[in-house]
């Protein structure tokens, strides 16, 4: 199935099935705080202990020693994947501009142009597991064990011939599948860097006379596939697809802490997924407050693989064959509801008042508030809305947000531009709100997109406060 993307579609309905566990806003607004120097120890750590192997294996050159460091060499340079991964959502750095190089740096390690690769991982977080839709799938049911096993090699990713030809501006299917036109330019610009540094690569092999080069870049991404690949298997491989549910098509591990330091903190996978704007350092302390309402861990590494290759195994007779996590019977979230893809989208609307969007939300006051006048419609009191709070509110079918920060109160367009989110599930940091689908960001008070994949402009809504009553006007 084709989606053309423009900058316009609304995939806000799609958004708006998935099952999320409540986490208090501002629970999440600390969980959620982006941290230069967390993000610089970890950065620094990876490469430091890459740079020590990549020196241990050259000076093991010649004897058997070699090969252990090369392997080590190319697991820690495979777990720059995770590294991109993170840098793609924009969270492991406060300062974007480092965000932004890293991301370039790790994609281009990993094979994969930074542009494109963004905009898939934002499918693949809009349609996680789904076929047909997801293009990060490895595989669903039956799950195909030629795929599984290649992984290990680090095959099926590495793309040079696609890349060359989008430097070229051709609009391939995927292309039009999942980047707006607004960021072909950018892409294209992108791919030739991406093709400049690898044929800089081969071109070194020549000058030096030695495939080095190749060994400690391209050739790396295979030998040391193994071990990032047996994790990222871990994902969502044999679970329930199809769904709009994390809890159900997506897996957490326990890993041990050498391997959680450089796969960025990912074994909290469903969390990760379910709130993506939580940046690395804080999913575990996110694990701890929502691990009950979500299904038992996995004790290992192991454990998940060998229940992947049991699946494989009953696959053999009965090709539909998965595995359902066992919900956890709480109230919030039970083994015996509906299942979330039965769900319909949720009418978590009120005409002509405040939308009950989210159970984060603050109470809502008790006290009716006045009727419209004029055109101008009551939204909310002062005091339901903290500093850098939002909420939601809708008229007449649209939607809107309402914000308050240290200033004031404003109010725009409550949809993201971009796929059609709700903002007032969002978090505002330094004035804007972030989207929590994406991580798009807008400026609260011109409604000016400010962060990819966002790129068209929110509608910027008149606001007075009157009485203790925050007033909207909408013609
Ligand atoms: S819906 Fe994608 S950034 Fe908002």
């Amino acid at each position: 199935m084709l989606f053309f993307m423009s900058d316009t579609v609304d995939f806000g309905d799609v958004l708006e099935r998935w099952y999320r566990v409540d986490i208090p806003r501002n629970d999440l607004s600390r969980l959620a705080g982006r941290s230069d120097a967390k993000g610089l120890v970890r950065l620094i750590g990876h490469f430091g202990i890459l740079a020590g192997f990549g020196i241990a294996a050259y000076l093991a050159l010649g004897t058997w020693l070699m090969f252990p460091a090369f392997f080590l060499y190319g697991t820690v340079y495979c777990f720059l994947n995770h590294l991109m991964h993170e840098t793609h959502h924009r969270t492991p750095f406060k300062s974007v501009w480092i965000n932004e190089v890293f991301h370039w740096i790790s994609s281009f390690a990993h094979g994969a142009e930074p542009v494109f690769d963004r905009w898939a991982h934002t499918q693949h977080h809009t349609y996680t597991y789904m076929e047909e839709k997801d293009p990060e799938i490895v595989t669903t049911s039956p799950i195909n064990r030629w795929k599984v096993i290649s992984s290990y090699f680090g095959f099926g990713f590495f793309t040079p011939l696609a890349i060359f030809k989008r430097a070229l501006g051709v609009v391939d299917k995927e292309v039009e599948e999942y980047v707006p036109q607004s960021d072909w330019k950018k892409m294209r610009w992108s791919s030739w860097f991406w093709l400049l540094g690898y044929a800089a690569i081969i071109g070194s092999c020549f000058y030096f006379g030695t495939i080095l080069p190749l060994v400690y870049t391209v050739f790396a991404r295979c030998y040391g596939a193994l071990i990032p690949s047996l994790l990222n298997n871990t994902q969502h491989i044999g679970l329930e697809f199809n769904v709009y549910d994390h809890r159900l098509c997506t897996r957490d591990v326990y890993i041990n802490p050498i391997l959680s330091f450089f796969y960025w903190n990912m074994q909290y996978h469903t969390e990760h997924h379910m709130y993506p704007s939580i940046p690395f350092h804080a999913l575990k302390k996110m694990h701890r407050q929502v691990k009950d309402r979500l299904p038992p861990v996995y004790p290992s590494l192991w454990a998940v693989n060998r229940e992947i290759r049991e699946t494989m195994r009953r696959q053999k007779t009965d090709p539909h064959y998965r595995v359902t996590p066992q919900l956890p019977q709480t109230a919030e979230g039970t083994g015996t509801e509906e299942k979330a893809s039965d769900r319909p989208p949720p009418e978590s609307e009120r005409t002509g008042s405040k939308t009950d969007a989210s159970d984060s939300s603050p109470t809502l006051a008790e006290t009716p508030l006045p009727k419209p006048q004029n055109g101008w419609y009551p939204a909310c009191r002062t005091n339901e809305l903290e500093e850098n709070g939002v909420l939601p509110f809708k008229n007449e079918g649209s939607q809107y947000a309402v914000y308050r920060l240290a200033d004031g109160f404003y109010a725009t367009s409550g949809k993201c531009t971009h796929a059609g989110a709700l903002l007032s599930k969002g978090l505002i940091f330094d004035g804007e709100i972030e989207c929590p689908a994406h991580q798009g960001r807008f400026s609260v008070k011109d409604g000016c997109a400010t962060r990819s994949p966002a790129h068209s402009c929110l509608e910027v809504v008149p606001v007075t406060v009157e009485d203790e009553v925050v007033w909207l006007q909408l013609s």
